[in-house]
């Protein structure tokens, strides 16, 4: 995975992303990561690799004060055109070296970002950077199921769907240990292909 690389394929699939990703059971779970979320209204929140919008759609935009960011023009001109009478923020923006003041947001949204990007790591210290103290991040991503190793079929198709433009071999749990000095999880389930995909909420302690 690069940023490059990102950028081309991304912009190829732009125009179907929508009919894949934000219908059927890809919607359904993008429902139940945000049914019972509990912003409070003016709060700040930051949607990172924000795509074509699908998650704008599912929460109460105008009661919040909400930046969009994304690292391919072509997906955040979908956004955009969607929320055009919106007072959202979009910015052309690596999810790896965000240009935010520490601590500004009250809610970071990562939803399929983590396992696109080229650097996990550097993505999710940086979601932890600009996340306000007492703040959540909310992941909706496919990791390696929890307790177990990526099975050899999909080690196999591993590189092929990493030219499609993500990762099926990210491993949470790992990246969380690696990175959770003050964080602490305060909700995770399944949400779609037996855990595959999971809904993850966290929260930066003081
Ligand atoms: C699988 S899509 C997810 C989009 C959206 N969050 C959703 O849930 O539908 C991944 C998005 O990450 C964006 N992206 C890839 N690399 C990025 C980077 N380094 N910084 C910010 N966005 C990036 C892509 O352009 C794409 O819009």
């Amino acid at each position: 995975m690069n940023n490059s690389w990102n950028k081309i394929i991304y912009k190829a699939w732009s125009p179907m992303y929508d009919k894949i990703f934000n219908s059927g059971a890809f919607l359904q779970a993008r429902k139940q990561i945000f049914e019972h979320i509990p912003f409070d209204s003016g709060q700040k929140v930051l949607f990172v690799g924000v795509g074509t919008g699908a998650d704008l759609e599912l929460i109460d935009q105008a009661q919040l004060n909400v930046t969009a960011i994304d690292f391919s023009p072509d997906m955040l001109h979908r956004a955009r055109d969607k929320f055009k009478h919106s007072s959202i923020e979009f910015l052309e923006m690596d999810a790896q070296n965000m240009a935010f003041e520490n601590e500004t947001f009250d809610y970071v949204i990562a939803s399929l970002i983590l396992s696109v990007v080229p650097d996990a790591d550097k993505c999710f210290k940086e979601m932890e950077r600009v996340l306000k103290k007492e703040g959540t991040i909310v992941i909706f991503d496919k990791f390696i199921p929890k307790e177990q190793t990526l099975s050899l079929p999909k080690k196999l198709l591993r590189p092929l769907i990493q030219l499609l433009g993500t990762d099926i071999g990210l491993d949470f749990e790992e990246l969380y240990r690696r990175n959770n000095k003050h964080l602490t999880i305060t909700e995770e389930k399944k949400v779609l292909m037996n855990g595959m995909y999971r809904k993850i909420m966290i929260r930066k302690i003081g």
